[in-house]
């Protein structure tokens, strides 16, 4: 066996092994069943199985999304107070997952680290969070009222991205906070670094305290021996998975994993009801369904051809002068657990090409879109659905690419002027209590010192670059006004020029 393919040094863990049982999909089953019966529609959704629906949309997605577009009717279980199919489902993925329980998500990974951060938090209680995490949590802790304490993730200054977090620096974080209620971690990260959790789990646990992971970009991880270990396998207590990013549910589809005593299920549970829609999706519930299924019956074979076109584009793209693409090694040198090599992160820096202007370059010229893209990198996400000929076209197109910008991009791109993680926040209230305060808007040079009341970020990676409550510094108001001027889209401003920003009054 190629050493490329040996397993991950950490792989210990008992991966799913499909029966029959596996191949089954209650929730499509139950829409497949409703389908069949042609009832005649005197219920929600207004198109009636699509005959109401505009010719437009009719057109673009057919008839077929809309008649299977229905929500709680009879036989179709409630996700609210799961009985039934749903029920059904969320243990067949929870067994899947190597979770005790299982929810299903239809507002994205977003609604599981709201929940997670709503369940187990008051107002004014700390908890401890990376300062690389989704802005999703962020509003977690704004709905909870919490007390963010932040650690810093390692960091990699020659590619601006965040790196592993060290068991180390999570045990000096809970001796200056040992009244904290839970960590999050974020693993693996956006570039697919991991961080040793097993030793994380260890170190929160010796506090009696639940390890929470945003495993948004994790869900396929139990499937392949090569992979970095899952959360769970790991002995964290809680995951939340964004099952549509790298596995195949539909935009929106999320799960949450929960096992221990840890967690207060009822609670969360409580919680989850506040959060999600009543009117339950189940294009998304099934495609959650129909996930599970497919990973579950044969995840290792369509991650063995994912794993092999990640590894032929970057090893092609490292052939090409100029452009770099990290492996495992190169995490690990750099204190990684592991790397998830579906994430192929490309760094134009030697050749002077900017990650903003190659992006945009292969939309252009070859209707290439990537994942997303920084001053530096480019970050592409290779899955079971991508083909060679995907794989060959992107080479074409970083190839051409390179011979075109090679000498005129060289000399206006310097040292990093912008990177992914933003300077430390210092809060002066709680998110919630500076979310909800009166504010005003100022110009954006003139609010040093005063307190944010908005979440903005760099979209992606969503990482929040101020936060409600977080005392403006001149150093922040730099690394927004670069990352405007770089063309970074940013989120979450109420003035989207960000001539002006929202502060406390
Ligand atoms: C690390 C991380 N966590 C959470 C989320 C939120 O996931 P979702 O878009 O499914 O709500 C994202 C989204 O990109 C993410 O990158």
């Amino acid at each position: 066996m190629p050493a490329y393919f040996q397993a991950h040094p950490s792989a210990s863990v008992p991966r799913a092994a499909a029966d029959d049982t596996d191949a089954t999909a209650p929730i499509l089953e139950a829409l497949a069943e409703y389908t069949r019966q042609h009832t005649v529609r005197f219920h929600m959704p207004g198109h009636k199985g699509g005959y109401g629906a505009d010719p437009l949309i009719l057109n673009l997605l057919g008839r077929c999304a809309f008649v299977h577009d229905v929500t709680n009717v009879p036989g179709m279980d409630d996700l609210h107070q799961a009985t039934d199919v749903i029920r059904q489902a969320q243990d067949l993925a929870a067994t899947a997952f190597g979770a005790e329980a299982t929810y299903f998500l239809i507002n994205g990974a977003s609604c599981g680290l709201q929940a997670l951060v709503m369940a187990i938090c008051n107002p004014g209680d700390e908890i401890l969070v990376p300062r690389n995490l989704h802005r999703s949590l962020l509003s977690g802790l704004i709905l909870s009222g919490a007390l963010p304490v932040f650690f810093k993730p390692a960091y990699d200054p020659d590619l601006g991205i965040p790196l592993a977090v060290s068991p180390p620096s999570i045990a000096e974080a809970l001796a200056q906070h040992p009244a904290a209620r839970a960590v999050f971690v974020v693993n693996p990260t956006y570039h697919g670094i991991t961080s040793d959790l097993a030793l994380i789990a260890d170190t929160v646990h010796a506090y009696g305290l639940p390890l929470l992971v945003d495993e948004a970009h994790g869900a396929h991880l139990r499937f392949h021996e090569v992979l970095p270990p899952c959360a769970l396998d790991q002995g964290a207590d809680a995951s939340v998975q964004g099952t549509h990013k790298i596995l195949a549910a539909f935009t929106q589809a999320a799960m949450l994993h929960v096992r221990g005593e840890r967690i207060d299920r009822a609670r969360l549970e409580a919680v989850l009801r506040i959060l999600q829609s009543t009117s339950t999706s189940y294009l998304l519930l099934g495609s959650l369904d129909a996930a599970r299924r497919q990973v579950a019956v044969s995840g290792r074979q369509l991650l063995q051809q994912a794993l092999e076109l990640a590894q032929g584009l970057r090893r092609s793209v490292n052939e090409i002068e100029g452009l770099f693409s990290f492996d495992e090694e190169w995490a690990r040198e750099r204190g990684a657990a592991g790397l998830d090599r579906l994430k192929v992160t490309i760094t134009g820096k030697e050749a002077g090409i900017s990650g903003l202007w190659a992006e945009e370059w292969l939309r252009k010229h070859y209707h290439i879109q990537m994942e997303m893209s920084d001053p530096y990198n480019l970050l592409a996400i290779v899955t079971f659905g991508n083909t060679g000929e995907d794989i060959e076209l992107l080479l074409h197109g970083l190839r051409e690419m390179q011979a075109r910008a090679a000498g005129r991009y060289g000399s206006e791109f310097g040292p990093c002027p912008h990177h992914l993680l933003p300077p430390d926040p210092v809060l002066s209230v709680t998110p919630r209590e500076a979310f909800l305060a009166p504010a005003v808007a100022l110009p954006l040079e003139e609010a040093v010192g005063r307190t944010s009341v908005e979440i903005i970020s760099c979209y992606p990676p969503g990482i929040p670059a101020l936060c409600p409550g977080e005392v403006i510094t001149s150093e922040v108001v730099t690394y927004l006004v670069l990352a405007r001027e770089l063309g970074v889209r940013l989120q979450g401003p109420a003035d989207p020029t960000l001539n002006s920003i929202r502060v406390m009054r």
